[in-house]
């Protein structure tokens, strides 16, 4: 068996880029940054690409309350996103606990007009199976454990301060099991886990359970803020509310984690599992410890009893209130949200180091001139895409190779130089055809069922079917492998002229 093998494939312009737009979102935003940085992130991004508005970003935990009350002046928007992270000590959640208040203060002295906070669903987590639960149940008594407890406490300093000094709405978005690009928590975890060969998966793992990318988590955050800025009856029934925003997928938790280790490099068998009952002895040996040597040295076991049971009970929330008050749907699946946060920079550097990357065509020429470096260097040759960077230290070219790299190099490579079986070595590197440029679009279907006789390519499956944009993307092109036009998209699957129908 060879090295672990991790697909690389390009994302296509309709998955990296949804078409949103906040209209009405005021101008100037203050968005908190704290230990897991995840939300915050995908925030600023979303703020960055599809609104005009003034980022101010604020540090929780490092921030003054003076430099917080200047922070706030002339601010219309808090979005408060800096979570602490899952593993936070006491000390860092008091102290987030306390810059909550202070910040809920400088809001609404400096007159903001709405205040979101980012929450987690499990506030309402007492140990047992929630399905489809709706953000209306009552706060858990105790909490599952001390970071859930610490978010509780803030999502009722946020609901007191809903209508303080007339100006100021709130409202809190839970979310459940974060991912995403700079994710500190959830992928960092499985992937220590899996390189320490221990357990990432307590019984079965068949607890079904929802996931929560951060990109679709901070729109359901903009919707809010946008919601409350805008007054009126939408906002009068969100304001002192709280919504669940998921991905909306829930799914077995096994899956997911299987998913995230093949996608690290690990294989999605690396998930290895303990049973329920030695999970169990071994929680409720750490707690008795922990309860009777607790108060002499400071003991934080990682598997507690409240934490086996977050991991083994099925937990899934209902969006209605979410799509009722803000109308929100998740733009991002949760198939391409995985993939988004996999070929992110801090997923790649949690990548097994013995993975092989290989690179899945078909790839578009902007692709191509991104790996442009000796040690990542693609050629185009012929309308086909090759990853070179292997032979480059054998070509008795020299670096020549890299004149071109990034780029079409067929010219080069026709040269008289080389000999005819470069051609057969060049094979060797072969990752994928080239996309040709988009079509015109007014070719649209019926067309195709009166000529009774469409195909689906079968070379060209996408990456991933599920991946419903892939559609969006290669509706209208020339299908690469076979030259056949696309002539027609129905729900999940495109028609080619030439053949038969074929799903994607
Ligand atoms: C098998 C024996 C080969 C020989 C003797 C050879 C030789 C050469 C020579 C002499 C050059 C020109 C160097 C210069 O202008 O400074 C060249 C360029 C190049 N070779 Fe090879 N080569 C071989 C195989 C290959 C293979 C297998 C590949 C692809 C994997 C390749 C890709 C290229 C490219 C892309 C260029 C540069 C073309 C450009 O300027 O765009 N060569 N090679």
């Amino acid at each position: 068996m060879g090295p672990p093998e991790i697909s690389y494939i390009e994302l296509p312009p309709s998955v990296l880029r949804k078409p949103l737009e906040y209209p009405g979102l005021p101008q100037e935003v203050l968005v908190t940054s704290g230990a897991n940085s995840c939300l915050t992130k995908a925030v600023l991004d979303l703020l960055q690409t599809y609104t005009a508005a003034n980022a101010t970003v604020l540090e929780v935990g490092s921030t003054s309350d003076a430099g917080m009350e200047e922070l706030l002046q002339g601010k219309d928007v808090v979005l408060h996103v800096g979570l602490p992270k899952a593993d936070a000590t006491s000390e860092e959640l008091n102290r987030f606990l306390q810059q909550t208040e202070a910040l809920l203060h400088a809001a609404s002295s400096a007159k903001v007009k709405s205040f979101v906070f980012a929450s987690v669903a499990s506030v309402v987590f007492t140990g047992s199976d929630l399905r489809a639960a709706g953000a209306d149940l009552p706060p858990a008594s105790p909490c599952i454990d001390a970071h859930t407890a610490a978010l509780s406490a803030a999502e009722q300093r946020v609901a007191a301060f809903n209508g303080r000094g007339g100006a100021l709405a709130t409202a809190v978005v839970r979310h459940h099991n974060l991912y995403g690009a700079g994710d500190a928590d959830l992928l960092p975890a499985l992937a220590q886990h899996a390189r320490e060969a221990r357990m990432q998966v307590v019984g079965g793992g068949d607890n079904v359970v929802d996931f929560s990318y951060a990109g679709n988590v901070a729109h359901a955050h903009l919707l809010a803020a946008r919601a409350l800025a805008a007054g009126g009856s939408d906002a009068a029934a969100l304001a002192g509310c709280a919504v669940v925003a998921t991905d909306a997928e829930p799914v077995p938790y096994r899956q997911f984690v299987g998913g995230v280790l093949e996608g690290l490099g690990y294989g999605s068998k690396a998930a290895t599992s303990v049973p329920y009952a030695v999970a169990f002895s071994l929680a409720l040996f750490f707690h008795a410890v922990a309860f009777m040597f607790g108060s002499v040295v400071a003991l934080r076991p990682r598997l507690t009893l409240g934490r086996l049971k977050s991991l083994t009970r099925f937990q899934y929330y209902s969006g209605a209130a979410a799509h009722e008050l803000l109308g929100y749907h998740p733009p991002w699946s949760r198939a391409e949200a995985l993939q988004i946060t996999l070929q992110s920079a801090d997923a790649r550097a949690l990548r097994n180091p013995a993975a092989r990357v290989r690179p899945v065509g078909p790839f578009s020429a902007a692709e191509v001139a991104r790996h442009r470096t000796a040690d990542d260097a693609w050629i185009i040759v012929d309308g086909k895409v090759y990853a070179v960077t292997p032979y480059l230290e054998q070509h008795p070219g020299g670096d020549a190779i890299l004149n071109n790299a990034g780029a079409d190099s067929s010219a080069g490579f026709h040269g008289p130089q080389h000999p005819a079986q470069a051609a057969e070595v060049l094979q060797e590197f072969y990752v994928g055809d080239l996309l040709q440029e988009p079509l015109r679009k007014d070719m649209q279907g019926g067309a195709a069922e009166a000529r009774g006789a469409e195909q689906r390519c079968g070379t060209c499956a996408p990456p991933d079917p599920s991946i419903s944009s892939y559609i969006n993307e290669y509706w209208g092109r020339r299908c690469p492998n076979a030259g056949l036009q696309t002539v027609q998209q129905r729900s999940n699957r495109l028609v080619f002229a030439g053949g038969e129908w074929g799903t994607v």
